[in-house]
């Protein structure tokens, strides 16, 4: 079903995306060490990274950083490790070699990893075993892996991008900067300093591109939109897929007899709930900003003086600066514009 919430896992469930899937095979197939897929939230990086693992007929794992606890332990990423692991695929074509491991046991199709003690298991011993096969070693959200033990991961990465030629790594992130950040290419005091990573960034759908992907999933649910309606829908959602298949599928429960309103309120209520995270975590004045931006502030000056004006106190350069920063990296807001409407909708209302 195109207008399924979860992300698609095979490429007849999977709209377009072609070239980047080829390019992405392409990569794979010349073995290169790191993969980098990115783009803004619910464009597609994971649909896209599991066709892509489907289709390659290569041993894998597949971890979901988004896991891990914001200060995680090591015991937290080697958990995540072992239920990338422990998939039947991997554990049969690799069982001879990680039957031979020591610190790792099958049980099943689990794999239990020791993380402490005698028999611990440094992650780049485990890549060079490995390494024995052609193997790919995929991160979701890769970006969630910073954190005080983000160094241990990065090094183990460093590591097999220089000894393991037989492992690709592809991470994806929708936190652009922060991903880039995390690995450091060119930051010399980073494991991974000038080391290449080939990146594929997911763009949006074009209009008749979006116009398309909903007739296709109307029709699929056999409900009946009037090609204005569509229209409207993709005016809103800008070619974002995530977007578009959520309104689709809330069009097709209402069995066509849903407003453009309500369908844009419910849509901006995800996208509130998502910005309160962030406020919530960085602070209020995270909020401020936002919703400046959103009413169409496009200087500094004039954003300076409106926050300050707001919260009533002089606020430093440096800590707008940051917070701006901070945006871009979460590829939220870049040169005062919103990377994705509905959150500047959502801004609105903070
Ligand atoms: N090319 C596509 N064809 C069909 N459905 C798609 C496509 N791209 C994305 N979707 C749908 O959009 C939603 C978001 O996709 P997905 O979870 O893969 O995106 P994402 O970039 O990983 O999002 P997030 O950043 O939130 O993790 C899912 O419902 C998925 O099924
Ligand atoms: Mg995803």
């Amino acid at each position: 079903m195109l207008f399924d919430p979860r992300p698609k896992s095979t490429r007849s469930e999977l709209f377009d995306r072609d070239a980047e899937l080829s390019e992405l095979h392409r990569l794979i197939d010349e073995e290169r060490p790191l993969v980098a897929l990115t783009g803004v939230r619910r464009i597609g990086k994971t649909s896209v990274l599991r066709v892509l693992l489907s289709e390659v007929n290569i041993p894998f794992i597949l971890m979901d950083a988004r896991g891990l606890p914001a200060n995680y332990g090591l015991r937290d990423l080697y958990a995540l490790l072992s239920s990338g692991m422990s998939n039947k695929g991997f554990i049969e074509s690799m069982r001879s070699i990680l039957e031979s491991i020591r610190g790792l046991r099958i049980m099943g199709f689990e794999v239990e990893l020791a993380w402490k003690g005698r028999s611990a298991l440094p992650l780049p011993v485990l890549l060079d075993y490995l390494n024995k096969r052609r193997v790919i070693i995929a991160v979701d959200e890769a970006q969630c892996l910073r954190g005080p033990r983000g160094g241990v991961f990065l090094e183990a990465l460093a590591h097999a991008y220089d000894y393991d030629d037989n492992i690709t790594f592809i991470l994806t992130g929708s936190e652009v900067g922060l991903l880039f950040e995390y690995l450091g290419v060119d930051d010399p005091s980073s494991p991974l300093y000038g080391r290449r990573v080939d990146t594929i960034t997911l763009g949006r759908f074009s209009r008749d591109d979006s116009a398309e992907f909903l007739r296709q999933g109307f029709r699929e649910a056999g409900v009946e939109v009037p090609s204005h309606y569509i229209e409207a829908i993709v005016g809103f959602f800008d070619g974002i897929p995530g977007w578009l298949a959520l309104a689709g599928s809330t069009v097709v429960s209402a069995r066509g007899r849903i407003g453009l309103e309500e369908l844009r309120r419910q849509a901006v209520e995800v996208a509130k709930r998502e910005l309160m995270e962030i406020v919530e975590a960085r602070g209020r004045r995270y909020a401020l900003v936002l919703k400046l931006i959103a009413q169409g502030v496009k200087r500094w000056s004039e954003l300076k003086s409106r926050l300050e004006e707001a919260e009533g106190r002089i606020v430093p350069s440096s800590v707008l600066h940051n917070i701006l920063e901070s945006l871009r990296k979460l590829s939220i807001v870049e040169d005062y514009e919103f990377l994705d409407p509905v959150y500047k909708e959502a801004a609105r209302t903070l």
